[in-house]
């Protein structure tokens, strides 16, 4: 039996020996990152060295970071999907050695003294080519060198890029464990999803960069290697078990749910699913609650996706008769296995139990009513189809967006929510009926909704790298005005704004405000350069940098200087000279909570 725990340790061992150096995971939540509401991938917050960045640890280095994807969201419940999970991720910057990584790749996979798995239950793809790049034959000749007999080609399946398709990219080669299922057709392979090739680890190829929306792919300079193995996936493979709910934490949490449950796990298929889902989905909602950001359930951005997990396992317990009062006690599992690894996890403790709590009282009041609601939506169409047999009217199963908003507006059911409870009845939702209803709810009560239904979000334009200059010289601001003891609280940047929160113990009157503004609009006119240096944490500190996120990056970190204005220890990227700001402008100063003041604005 592996643990967790010992696969990290593992891949720590090998990295080291291979003279790899450990950098710290980051958050769940991006900062200063419109892309991803997420941090989806070990790469994710490693974009600027991808692109030519110079990291303070080197060339070569590995960490574990927590991910969460909701892509996979409507798969959850298999034996392999999960929309939490840790990835353990190695990058070589500047270089791109296929040949030697695959032969790495394997040694760590097939050698005995790390995980001795059996090469020949290994599968692997490899990219086919297409009118960018061409097939990977390095890749294909170096598996073959290690004597992997299952070897395909894609040319969709084996292309990485970030979500929002922008950014570093390239072919890449997807390492696979033959589960033993039986083939489910002749031309059964890792693509045709069947679940007899698990996908354990992806070497990707990053030679490519999309600068720009709707651009084609152009080479990058500097190539990269960018790799990443799914924990949980790995240890229940190399634990023989066909499901990673069957050891570790998550089956701490579904034995937790069976002793306290009246339908119990296995039971039947609904139920298996309601178990995994309440597993997986309180799992990412305690590590959001429990981020240093704050987030709590709401109507946008990350908070929706909270809201979403939340109610959706708030549904899965009632499926099978859990209280979901004990989902704090879920909570403590999770606290208990993570809390040695992520601090912040340990640290808000009573807060995720807190929030989670607040959002299962507000919810559970209205889940009940809200079920009749949807009974009742059903109901009436079955009637007007009874009826129309007669007319020969055509009535198709689609719940009206109308019927939808009433259940999101009136009883809090997340539109995904009514789609899952719909597709169980054989039926569709008006999707475009509900945004529209959306729409038409928002202009009418200018909620502040933007966001919620937009994907990508936007692309890493030079405008966030230019609001990110911004952010600093608004703190610089602050700090002249109220003195030091004024520290960011939180930053989120979209292409078109800034969102600042610090500490203050008043709101800021009209000439504050003009007082900071110009202060900023002053630094941009004298066209100071912005300047970056690399140096130990101690020097950093000593050379007066301001910074909040010391560490994390360990021994080494950036300094960005902006002339005599700010020097903050900060990962970019940013603007070169504070003349591309052109104008800075600040729409809104508001309470974000108790003492935390929050600025929103934009460079026009
Ligand atoms: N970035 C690659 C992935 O997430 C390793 O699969």
């Amino acid at each position: 039996m592996i643990t967790d725990r010992q696969l990290k340790e593992k891949w720590f061992n090998f990295f080291e020996e291979h003279g790899f150096k450990k950098i710290e995971g980051f958050s769940i939540i991006p900062e200063n990152d419109p892309t991803v509401l997420f941090t989806t991938a070990g790469m994710h917050p490693l974009v600027p060295y991808l692109l030519g960045e110079k990291h303070p640890a080197g060339e070569k280095i590995y960490d574990v970071q927590r991910c969460i994807r909701t892509n996979d969201i409507d798969s959850v419940g298999d034996g392999s999907h999960l929309t939490f999970f840790e990835m353990l991720g190695n990058w070589t910057l500047g270089k791109c050695n296929k040949t030697e990584m695959i032969k790495m790749s394997f040694d760590f996979l097939t050698n005995p003294k790390y995980l001795g798995l059996d090469k020949d239950k290994l599968a692997v793809t490899v990219f086919a080519g297409n009118d960018v790049a061409p097939r990977d034959d390095e890749a294909y000749n170096a598996w073959k060198e290690c004597g992997i007999k299952e070897i395909f080609f894609t040319s969709e399946d084996n292309w990485w890029a970030l979500g929002g398709g922008i950014g570093p990219c390239g072919p890449d080669s997807e390492m696979f464990y033959d589960t033993g299922k039986e083939k489910c057709c002749e031309s059964c392979s890792p693509s045709c999803g069947c679940g007899k090739y698990l996908e354990i680890w992806n070497d990707v190829f990053m030679q490519y960069v999309v600068r720009q929306a709707g651009e084609k792919a152009e080479k990058l300079g500097r190539p990269n290697i960018d790799t990443g193995m799914g924990l949980e996936r790995t240890v229940a493979i190399l634990n023989g078990e066909k499901n990673v709910y069957a050891s570790g934490c998550l089956k701490r949490v579904i034995d937790f749910i069976n002793a306290n449950a009246k339908i119990k796990y296995l039971d039947n298929e609904i139920a298996t699913k309601s178990y995994r889902i309440i597993a997986d989905h309180l799992r990412s909602s305690t590590f959001i609650l429990g981020d240093a950001r704050g987030v709590v359930p709401s109507n946008v951005g990350q908070g929706y996706i909270l809201r979403r997990f939340i109610r959706r396992s708030i549904n899965c317990a009632r499926n099978i008769g859990f209280d979901s009062q004990l989902f704090a006690g879920i909570v403590d599992l999770y606290v208990d296995e993570y809390g040695q690894d992520y601090s912040d996890i340990k640290a808000n403790r009573q807060f995720i139990k807190d929030e989670m709590l607040k959002e299962v009282a507000k919810f559970s009041k209205a889940i009940e009513e809200g079920h009749k609601e949807f009974e009742k939506v059903i109901n009436g169409i079955e009637r007007h189809k009874e009826f129309a047999l007669k007319t020969g009217e055509n009535v198709e199963n689609i719940i009206s967006g109308k019927a939808a908003f009433r259940l999101y507006d009136t009883f809090g059911f997340p539109l995904e929510l009514t789609e899952e409870l719909a597709k169980e009845r054989g039926y569709q939702v008006d999707k475009l009926g509900f945004e529209q209803m959306f729409k038409e709810h928002q202009e009418k009560s200018r909620q502040a909704t933007a966001g919620m239904f937009k994907g990508g979000l936007a692309d890493t334009s030079k405008q966030s790298a230019y609001l990110h200059t911004a952010t600093h010289l608004l703190l610089a601001g602050l700090q002249k005005m109220f003195g030091k003891d004024v520290v960011q609280k939180g930053s989120n940047i979209t292409p078109e704004r800034l969102r600042f929160d610090f500490n203050l113990d008043h709101k800021m009157t009209a000439e504050e405000l003009k007082e900071v503004e110009d202060f900023v609009n002053n630094a941009i006119s004298r066209e100071l350069d912005v300047t970056c240096d690399v140096m130990s944490i101690e020097d950093a500190r000593n050379s007066g940098a301001h910074g909040t996120f010391t560490n994390k990056y360990g021994e080494e970190v950036k300094v960005y200087t902006i002339g005599d204005v700010s020097k903050e220890i900060c990962g970019g990227p940013h603007a070169e000279n504070t003349r591309q700001l052109h104008h800075f402008k600040i729409i809104k100063e508001e309470s974000s909570s108790s003492g935390i003041r929050r600025i929103k604005a934009i460079l026009d």
